[in-house]
């Protein structure tokens, strides 16, 4: 009897992980039809961004880039990057048409957490210290004429309402920022004041958002490219506009007669997104509840937190990994998204992957194979409904371009972030979502190709072009 009783409780058990499971496939599903209704909900925030200032949860930004590079920028030029778990500083000298990117060098310095979330001062002046340091190491390959300051491209991947091409006040803080006292403030400010704070002679000549550096470094790589699209920690989008269709623009018209325009997409919702109880009960305990919705359904930094939620849900529930519920299962962000990433790429047959990142991330020591299962099963479902949304944004875009369409020209996305590089399920969940939305013919016109740190070589370029010395 007693085996009986046992037997029963353990089928009750999996009976109840499945009825889990069925629930969050089923809350999570996105359809062809449903894709198409994110686009076209996409599509027509974008109008409604573009109408007025506050038109939309989509800012639909003015970047004050109304000319992509050329090739002839010449130089040198440094870039600094802020926006993610790290940040990055680069040198690159430029050679106009023939000699392209002569040198470049480029270094990674991970921010301490607690600069994320402290003051601002601190936040730029560790910045600054480390450019710095970068610059102190300037050799003889890259040249700068005498007299001439050095000029820098800040990459600053937040929300920015920018008064200049070199100026802009910060809107909110996104991802895993919040820093107290920025908001509101000119950032070229901030890091300018902390530049000389450090003694370093610089000029920051371009403020640019990640999207727009990466559709700069994009375009100088290869004309067709129409957006770019980051799907990192967070995710985004910018795209060139024509100028006239953005109603809510004051100034006069720029001679190329186009804008690059920076869609803040991760700050989309809609109630055609598919959204479950783990995701309300994430974005509430967020830095920022209520925002950037699309965004905590699709990017890096959120993904395995969903995954986290509902597995310490089956933990509760069905006793997915024994008696107790495991107490690291239980610590918000435990579970980062390379971790889910490599379990759900685990291909060997007892899901060896799995356990072993189990014990080691959230100390969970012989797991049975048939949660190991589910552990992938779970992963799956997350991955692929933010792949999918993710896909439904592009096809707003192209929608809003008249891109979607059969026998069109050859239309190019530039995309990076270690989400879309590293992940390789999401990025080809994605790719085959674009493929059966936007159907065969209209999708062999559309490429996406990977503008590994364009958004740095970008903002150099977009230095260059903007540079103080152009006149000379
Ligand atoms: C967040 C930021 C946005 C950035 C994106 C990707 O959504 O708000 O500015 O482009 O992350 O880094």
């Amino acid at each position: 009897a007693f085996v009986v009783r046992r037997r029963r409780r353990i089928n009750g058990r999996w009976a109840r992980a499945g009825a889990v499971l069925k629930e969050l496939e089923e809350q999570c599903a996105t359809p062809s039809e449903k894709v198409k209704e994110v686009a076209d909900a996409m599509t027509k925030e974008m109008h409604a961004g573009l109408e007025s200032e506050d038109g939309s949860m989509l800012k639909m930004l003015i970047s004050f880039v109304d000319r992509l590079p050329t090739g002839d920028e010449r130089g040198l030029f440094y870039a600094l990057d802020l926006g993610g778990t790290n940040f990055r500083v680069l040198r690159v000298q430029l050679g106009g048409k023939e000699g392209r990117v002569v040198n470049q060098q480029c270094e990674e310095v991970s921010i301490p957490q607690d600069l994320m979330v402290g003051g601002s001062d601190e936040l730029f002046d560790f910045i600054a210290s480390a450019l710095a340091n970068f610059v102190a190491s300037e050799d003889e390959d890259f040249h700068l004429p005498n007299g001439k300051q050095r000029e820098l491209g800040f990459t600053f991947s937040f929300p920015v309402k920018q008064t200049s091409i070199a100026s802009g006040t910060l809107i909110k803080w996104t991802k895993g920022f919040n820093v107290n006292g920025t908001v509101g403030k000119d950032v070229v400010g901030e890091l300018t004041r902390a530049l000389q704070r450090q003694g370093i002679d610089m000029q920051v000549t371009a403020l640019v958002n990640d999207t727009v550096g990466t559709l700069a470094g994009g375009i100088y790589d290869d004309n067709d490219v129409v957006a770019a699209i980051i799907l990192g920690t967070g995710t985004n989008a910018a795209y060139v506009e024509r100028a006239d269709a953005i109603k809510k623009w004051q100034g006069p018209l720029p001679n190329s007669g186009e804008m690059v325009i920076n869609m803040e997409w991760g700050n989309f919702r809609s109630s055609y997104l598919p959204t479950t109880d783990y995701d309300h009960a994430l974005d509430a305990e967020s830095l920022n509840p209520g925002q950037q919705i699309y965004e905590k359904l699709i990017s890096g930094m959120y993904l395995g937190e969903i995954v986290r939620r509902v597995l310490l849900r089956l933990a509760v529930e069905a006793a997915l990994f024994g008696d107790n519920v495991p107490p690291q299962l239980e610590v918000p962000f435990v579970l980062q998204t390379p971790v889910m990433s490599a379990m759900h790429h685990d291909t060997s047959a007892d899901l060896k992957v799995v356990g072993a990142k189990m014990q080691d991330f959230l100390g969970i020591s012989n797991s049975s194979f048939k949660a190991r299962k589910v552990v992938v099963q779970v992963c799956d479902i997350v991955a692929k409904r933010g792949a999918r949304l993710a896909a439904a944004g592009i096809i707003g875009i192209l929608k809003k371009l008249g891109r979607d369409r059969a026998n069109m020209k050859r239309t190019v996305i530039a995309m990076d972030g270690g989400l879309y590089e590293h992940y390789t399920i999401f990025r080809e969940s994605l790719l085959a979502t674009l493929k059966e939305v936007l159907g065969e013919e209209a999708s062999a016109s559309v490429l996406v190709i990977m503008a590994n740190d364009g958004s740095g070589i970008g903002a150099s370029l977009l230095a260059a072009s903007h540079s103080q010395y152009l006149e000379d």
